[in-house]
């Protein structure tokens, strides 16, 4: 087959799809592997127990019914849909949105693959601009989504060393550089991979920057605010005319669903859809005929309040605890966590780097993911980039437990510490 530029670069080997390839490959392999390893949200039966009412009373609505399954949506979303959503986040944080202000997308993913190329890449003046990421590492899911090679910039963290084994990444503002070479900004908030939550002041900083060299500045949401609120400090939603915030239903347990939500200037909103008709046709309708009712009565933020913060919160700090226990003076550090799903683990020196560890922790039975892979836009040497892991504390406890013990053992051997 022969295959274009495009094919080349989407149905090629990049690393995101080796490394998702390999990690299914070595799930079905061994079914009992420890997986600490994707991203899927955790299992909280009264969280599905309401999806699974909602979906009940849908299908017993004949009308509904049809709704879902029988009718083209509007690239934008159903505006009764978006209509509730722009009212809840008006009623929640006093901002001053409409329908206009709301586009639904078939899961974030394709959300940041539209956005991002619609505002990088190489522009009708034949110049290039890249998406800038104040702080990497960020999520690998941004990675391969540009059309054109160098799509992305970065800035290096600056690194505060905690007490106890906790460190934390700010953005780094003295060498932040924004220039008409910059299409936009993009922090996720918490930041996957390592549960990072920026300051309000870091990102009233940034939207200032952004709004200095008229690019706007995406907030991705997947783990934010208001739902499903996995952040456990304290901070302030943040929405202005040249903010795009990227929501989505998928860490409230419905991945399946595929629901994104975009809010935005109605420019923005305008553009998105048209390129969403190109590419989607249509949004799909499950996430948000599941959703409308919780959005009517705020039921989305009694869940995310009583069940999925405290349970992420919760476990962190367990994990957290049994790091210290199996890990003891190994010279490991861990991201404080403030949120998201993950614990994000230094190992400071580390010998033999993040991809053979991987490699090591996969031979007995534990999946994780390596780090390098999340320092986005980061192309120059540094050696921390290596000596990371990211790991998930959203399966069952044990399971968890299990996993910490094995990594604590992977890294005293790779220390040469045995
Ligand atoms: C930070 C972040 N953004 C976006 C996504 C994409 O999520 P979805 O396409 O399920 O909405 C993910 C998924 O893990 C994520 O972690």
């Amino acid at each position: 087959m022969k295959l274009s530029a495009f094919g080349e670069k989407f149905a090629g080997d990049s690393g995101i799809v080796e490394l998702m390839d390999d990690l299914g490959n070595a799930l079905s392999e061994n079914p009992d592997m420890i997986f600490m390893g994707g991203g899927n949200p955790g299992r909280l039966p009264a969280v599905e127990q309401v999806f699974r009412e909602n979906m009940e009373s849908i299908l017993e609505d004949p009308q509904q019914r049809h709704s879902l399954f029988g009718i083209y949506q509007s690239p934008q979303g159903e505006k009764e849909f978006r209509k509730e959503v722009a009212a809840f986040l008006n009623k929640q944080f006093g901002w001053s949105l409409s329908c206009q202000n709301i586009a639904v997308s078939n899961g974030s993913q394709s959300a940041f693959f539209m956005l991002y190329n619609m505002l990088a890449g190489e522009m009708s003046d034949d110049t290039r601009r890249a998406i800038h990421l104040p702080l990497s590492p960020e999520y690998l899911g941004y990675r391969d989504v540009g059309l054109t090679s160098s799509f992305f910039t970065a800035t290096r963290p600056k690194i505060e060393r905690l007490e106890d084994h906790l460190f934390k990444y700010h953005i780094d503002f003295s060498n932040l550089n924004v220039d008409h070479n910059t299409a936009a900004m993009c922090v996720s908030r918490p930041t996957n991979p390592t549960g990072n939550v920026l300051t309000d002041n870091e990102i009233s900083m940034l939207d200032e920057l952004a709004r200095a060299n008229d690019i706007p500045l995406i907030i991705d949401g997947a783990y934010g605010l208001p739902f499903p609120n996995i952040i456990f400090t304290e901070v302030t939603p943040f929405w202005n005319d040249n903010t795009i915030l990227v929501l989505s239903l998928s860490k409230l347990g419905l991945p399946g669903a595929r629901t994104g939500i975009v809010v935005a200037s109605e420019e923005v909103i305008q553009a998105f859809t048209r390129a969403n008709a190109v590419i989607s046709l249509s949004c799909g309708t499950m996430g948000p005929a599941l959703a409308h009712q919780m959005f009517r009565n705020d039921q989305i933020l009694s869940l995310s309040r009583d069940h999925i913060l405290p349970f992420y919160r919760e476990r962190s700090t367990q994990v957290v605890d049994w790091f210290r226990q199996e890990m003891g003076d190994l010279p490991y550090q861990i991201h404080k966590p403030e949120g998201a799903i993950f614990l994000w683990v230094w190992f400071e020196g580390l010998p033999i780097g993040s991809q053979e560890m991987y490699q090591r922790l996969k031979q007995r039975g534990v999946l994780v993911v390596p780090g390098h892979n999340f320092f986005v836009g980061i192309e120059d040497e540094w050696a921390h980039k290596n000596q990371c892991l990211r790991v998930s504390y959203a399966q069952d406890a044990d399971t968890v437990r299990q996993g910490v013990r094995i990594i604590a053992e992977e890294a005293r051997k790779a220390y040469d510490l045995e």
